[in-house]
């Protein structure tokens, strides 16, 4: 009997053994190098079963392209930036490669092809997983890095989950997820870049491939991080930079920054789906002034139109478009139109004879346009891939601008269609490289605003406002983004600043969630913490769904009443500030909502769940979002002295406390050091306030300095210099205040600034552009009572503490020294 089984057994052992070493050639390594080709900062490898380029873009950022076929063409919808010239050693030996800038070393073992980064005195910054390094399994690719001890990952965009997203996987293919749960993934946005943070180092990887991408932090495994796709090549974006900050510089060197934005884009805006008819949406703007409640935008949501078609009007409810948005425009309001991409299927309807006409749609593989189903019924899809398709959506969205339109808010655009399952084989034109929709489906929606901006830029010659809800990395050259259809719940308000603070990180500085929640009805407490946190963020608008209560901020009693004016009125006051941050985004990447992470990236605390949610506001503020329900809630105060921000009392740093916690207070601090530049209040943005600036200063032991910009907010006479920017420099150890020359030729309109100090009771004296002031007690009132913002409703701009006047136009010299 036995003998009978025997052969079976040892049959069936031979069959494990070649099935186990068929499975393990199905995972094709890049195996070891063959030859080696240095041209100037590039070296081009054949490896045994992959081609390989490395390309040093500056001292801090090297590129690492593989792919099982020769390297063809490059091409990026994300990466706007070339190599700089760079001072590069490469120098080989029979066993490696190595790389050396003035920041940063590369290392490449040749037996098996495992690449290294290191500082430059030799730490390890990040490795390739040596037994591992980069595979293929069929067209999947996939890069193991090894797992570095205590090892924490932040960013990749609008991901779910916490701070530190170690221990956790993600996946990049942008998705309609009405509803979302908290720990949903993926959801719309797609930006392959992350932070991997260690031994007090800190680095970036952007993984620019369009393909459904994977991203792995240690989740179901103690050994690597990897991040792969289901297609296309290897190429990812090495970062390295002492701080955190310089990473996000770099990577927006790489992927492109916001444009200044318009003013009135930083003001409250109002929305509901769908406020309609056109009386209903003046009664909305009415309410709004006659109810004291600064704002300055309204949205329209898909009924709007007429059947949900693109480019029309519903003529019952919206007959004269026109005269609706210019008497709005007179009161202070801007409108912001919905657009979706997909073109009903009907004869006679213009956009969709048109682009049928022009051949615009997106096609399946035997030339046949692809029908899915969305808001109008069954549609078309411009192919923004297409320079055809790009032109022609352009000259279609103009006509809302003549229209009177001023923001174009761009949904829908994963691509979202009913079934919500696109097919792969259709066919994406990708600037004439034709690609599937594996390919094409997670730029989609970058390509989409892309054509929108620079339709609705052309025909303004005005700044648009743009929002998107899909995206890419790059998104940020051209839109704000907001995180789609929240729930109206405690845990997704602070959900909604996790996925802006991450987003921030990924380079989208210009950001917003729905203020209220879009789905179900927030509770009365929620809505009113919902309101105060949408001070502080950079896109601030209510929006609700379709079905939920009326949720503007008169609907839920006077006291939420109260506590949303008091908090909008502080964000008209914060304009100068906001207006100034986004002015370093443009500049350096950095976005506004800033993760603690950000800087202070190697203090375990932050990360701790119990304090991930607190954010900075730009570089002054500390917000400690708490949920409405919470009566008192500990917070963390990272290292550096803080001032309450509501009674400027000082709490050292480095810290847990307990605090108090009232809905009518958003606790909320402000960073020693801290320069704050605040206006008088206005209704909108198309009112001028008081021509005083007010300038808190807090005082603090660092040197600190707030970079002021202002212009008109809304031309492009910006890029030709038409702009006014002032440093202004807070220097303790020399008990001084500076405030620079200025740069650029716009006349600023304040003419006075107030100097409003914080914390300097103990000090005896300031010098301010050279004039020594005494602040002895007595002398100045502000010595006692110090401006502060009333949480009981009223800002007091607190005269009293006036104590300089100087001139804030174009002049470098301070008038009215002394008092
Ligand atoms: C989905 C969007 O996420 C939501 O904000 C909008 O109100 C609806 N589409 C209707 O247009």
């Amino acid at each position: 009997m036995y003998k009978n089984i025997l052969p079976g057994l040892s049959g069936l052992l031979l069959l494990l053994t070649c099935c186990a070493a068929t499975a393990q050639n199905q995972v094709m390594k890049i195996g070891k190098i063959n030859t080696v080709n240095i041209s100037g900062q590039q070296i081009k490898i054949n490896a045994e079963n992959a081609f390989a380029e490395i390309t040093v873009y500056s001292p801090s950022v090297i590129r690492v392209r593989m792919d099982k076929q020769p390297l063809t063409a490059d091409f990026s919808y994300a990466v706007i930036a070339k190599p700089v010239t760079t001072k590069t050693q490469i120098a080989q030996t029979d066993s490696e490669i190595s790389i050396t800038t003035d920041s940063l070393r590369m290392r490449i073992t040749k037996r098996p092809f495992s690449i290294s980064f290191f500082t430059p005195s030799g730490e390890v910054i990040n490795e390739d997983e040596p037994g591992l390094t980069t595979s293929w399994i069929g067209n999947d690719v996939t890069t193991y890095k090894k797992m570095q001890e205590g090892e924490r990952f932040i960013g990749l965009g609008e991901k779910t989950g916490n701070l530190d997203r170690k221990g956790e996987g993600y996946t990049n293919w942008n998705s309609d997820v009405f509803g979302y749960a908290t720990n949903k993934d993926p959801i719309y946005a797609t930006i392959p870049f992350y932070v991997g943070i260690h031994h007090h180092l800190n680095y970036g990887i952007f993984f620019d491939n369009t393909f459904q991408s994977d991203f792995n932090f240690g989740a179901s495994n103690n050994r690597f991080s990897s991040f792969g796709a289901r297609g296309g090549e290897m190429n990812y974006y090495f970062i390295y930079h002492p701080q955190m900050a310089d990473i996000i510089t770099s990577y927006t060197s790489l992927t492109g920054r916001m444009p200044m934005p318009p003013l009135w884009s930083l003001g409250y805006q109002q929305n509901r789906y769908s406020y309609y008819p056109d009386t209903e949406v003046m009664r909305i703007a009415q309410t709004l002034r006659e109810k004291k409640i600064p704002a300055d935008g309204i949205t329209l949501d898909i009924h709007y139109m007429d059947a949900y078609k693109l480019f029309t009007w519903n003529k019952d409810r919206f007959p004269n478009p026109r005269q609706l948005t210019s008497q709005l425009k007179d009161m202070g309001f801007k409108i912001t139109v919905i657009v979706d991409p997909g073109i009903k299927v009907e004869e006679g309807y213009a956009a969709y004879e048109n682009g049928k006409k022009e051949n615009i749609f997106l096609k399946y593989s035997d030339g046949e346009n692809y029908t899915g189903q969305v808001w109008p019924g069954w549609c078309h899809f411009p192919d923004f891939t297409s320079m055809k398709g790009r032109d022609w959506w352009k000259g279609q969205i103009k006509s809302y601008i003549r229209d009177g339109v001023s923001g174009i808010w761009n949904d829908m655009n994963e691509i979202a269609t009913w079934g919500q399952k696109m097919p792969d084989n259709v066919i994406f034109n990708y600037e004439g490289h034709p690609v599937t929709h594996q390919q094409g489906h997670n730029i989609y929606g970058l390509q989409m605003v892309r054509a929108s901006y620079e339709g609705t830029r052309e025909e303004l010659k005005k700044r648009p406002f743009l929002l998107t809800r899909a995206a890419y990395a790059g998104s940020q050259r051209y839109s704000a983004l907001w995180t789609g259809d929240n729930r109206a719940e405690e845990d997704h308000m602070l959900l909604g600043v996790r996925l802006l603070n991450s987003l921030g990180v990924s380079g989208m500085a210009f950001t917003g969630m729905d203020v209220g929640g879009f789905t179900g009805n927030p509770t009365v407490s929620l809505y009113a913490r919902w309101m105060q946190i949408g001070a502080f963020i950079p896109y601030f608008r209510s929006h609700t769904g379709i079905n939920t209560k009326s949720a503007e901020p008169w609907t839920f009693g006077e006291e939420v009443l109260e506590i949303s004016r008091n908090y909008i009125n502080l964000r008209y006051h914060l304009l100068p500030y906001l207006y100034s941050t986004l002015f370093e985004s443009t500049r350096t990447g950095m976005p506004v909502m800033r993760t603690l992470a950000l800087n202070n990236t190697f203090d375990a605390k932050v990360y701790d769940t119990r304090f991930q949610n607190q954010y900075g506001f730009g570089n002054a503020f500390m917000i400690a979002p708490f949920e409405s329900t919470k009566e008192f809630g500990k917070i963390y105060f990272p290292e550096g002295k803080w001032y309450n921000f509501y009674t400027d009392a000082v709490i050292d740093g480095q810290q847990e406390v307990t605090t108090d916690l009232s809905i009518k207070i958003l606790p909320v601090y402000v960073k020693e050091s801290s320069i704050i530049p605040m206006q008088s209040l206005i209704q909108s943005t198309i009112e001028k306030p008081v021509d005083t600036l007010f300038l808190h200063i807090y005082k603090g032991d660092k040197t600190n300095t707030f970079v002021y910009y202002e212009d008109d907010g809304e031309s492009f006479d910006n890029e030709k210099g038409v702009f006014y920017q002032r440093a202004i420099t807070y220097n303790p150890a020399d008990k001084k205040i500076v405030l620079e020359k200025t740069a650029g030729s716009y006349q600023s309109k304040f003419h006075y600034v107030k100097l409003l100090l914080h914390g300097f009771s103990s000090q005896k004296s300031i010098t301010i552009n050279g004039s020594q002031l005494s602040l002895q007690a007595g002398t100045h009132a502000f010595l006692s009572p110090i401006s502060r913002f009333d949480p009981q409703g009223t800002f007091i701009p607190a005269d009293s503490c006036l104590i300089q006047q100087a001139t804030f136009g174009n002049s470098n010299e301070l008038i009215n020294v002394g008092l």
